[in-house]
């Protein structure tokens, strides 16, 4: 396997009798980055292989999955609305999953057993060292949202020691999510701008905020943040959310959605395709280039 720093000198993508196969499996899957970003590092690393989008309905999932093994696939990706169908199915799962109740990566083993992983949470992690934002120790997040990416991103928090906080517009939710996760505190929807001055950490993890989403323009007050709050949104479409812009307007530090999105892809593509992908500015590029 050639190694080739340069994504414009890089091999074109070679795909033989041999290739090893990968996708991601959605309903729809058309906006999905994942084909973007995993044939960028395809070609990057001169591997013989190819990651396609696999539309696929609810109703046919366990047939497409048992599909693609019988065709000898090395895995695939799992987004919405299959991530908890894929954890079913799974015949093993790894602690990261099982703490999520969800699986974004199936990996086909050679004995035919199917190894289900979640990286949406430890992604978000790796994406928050790798910008050097450092949280004290026993440090305290707030997460706005409960649903399948908040759970995912509270595990991972306080797999690494952060007491981590939801609130969510439906309480029921939060309060479900603190039953299985342990240690989680719940605060109210209403409350919980004025309480922001106790975090170390506030992580939107709602669709607030998102281009084409319930309310684009979500920007809600910071004023009783402390100046070390660090502010993180996991949406990525568009890069700098007005959350962000108003964390950056008043001197804050910022995380955008799109490390996250690239740290969470890097074990799937290991796994399939037997290289650790890395995450720089190259990569970053072409995968801004496709959104
Ligand atoms: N960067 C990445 O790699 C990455 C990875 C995964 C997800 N994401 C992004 O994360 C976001 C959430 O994804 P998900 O899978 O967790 O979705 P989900 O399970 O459907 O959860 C959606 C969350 O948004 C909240 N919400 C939706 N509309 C709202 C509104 N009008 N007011 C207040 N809250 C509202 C929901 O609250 P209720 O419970 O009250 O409805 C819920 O907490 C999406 O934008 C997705 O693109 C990014």
């Amino acid at each position: 396997m050639t190694k080739t720093p340069d994504s414009d000198s890089a091999p074109l993508q070679i795909i033989t009798g041999k290739a090893r196969l990968a996708g991601v499996l959605g309903w729809p899957v058309s906006h999905s980055r994942s084909p973007a970003l995993h044939n960028y590092w395809l070609r990057r690393y001169g591997i013989d292989g190819a990651y396609v989008p696999l539309p696929v309905r609810p109703d046919q999932f366990e047939a497409a999955v048992r599909g693609l093994q019988a065709a000898g696939f090395r895995g695939a990706n799992v987004t919405i609305p299959h991530k908890e169908a894929a954890c079913a199915l799974a015949d093993e799962l790894d602690p990261s999953a099982q703490r999520a109740g969800a699986v974004n990566t199936l990996v086909f083993e050679a004995d035919g057993r199917i190894r289900g992983l979640s990286t949406d949470g430890s992604g978000f992690v790796a994406s928050l060292e790798a910008s050097g934002l450092r949280l004290p120790a026993s440090g305290r997040a707030l997460l706005l949202g409960a649903g399948g990416a908040a759970r995912s991103v509270a595990a991972a928090l306080q797999d690494g020691g952060v007491q981590v906080a939801v609130t969510n517009r439906t309480q029921e939710r939060a309060d479900t999510l603190a039953r299985l996760l342990p240690g989680l505190e719940v605060v109210p929807w209403a409350e919980w701008e004025a309480g922001l001055g106790g975090y170390d950490l506030l992580v939107n993890t709602t669709s607030l905020g998102m281009e084409g989403g319930p309310d684009p323009l979500f920007c809600p007050s910071l004023k009783a943040a402390s100046q070390a709050l660090v502010v993180a949104d996991i949406v990525y479409v568009p890069r700098q959310t007005p959350l962000l812009a108003e964390a950056a307007q008043q001197g804050l530090k910022t995380l955008g959605g799109l490390g996250m999105l690239l740290h969470q892809a890097r074990l799937g593509f290991r796994e399939w395709f037997g290289q650790d992908p890395v995450v720089d500015a190259q990569t970053e590029a072409a995968l801004t280039a496709s959104l």
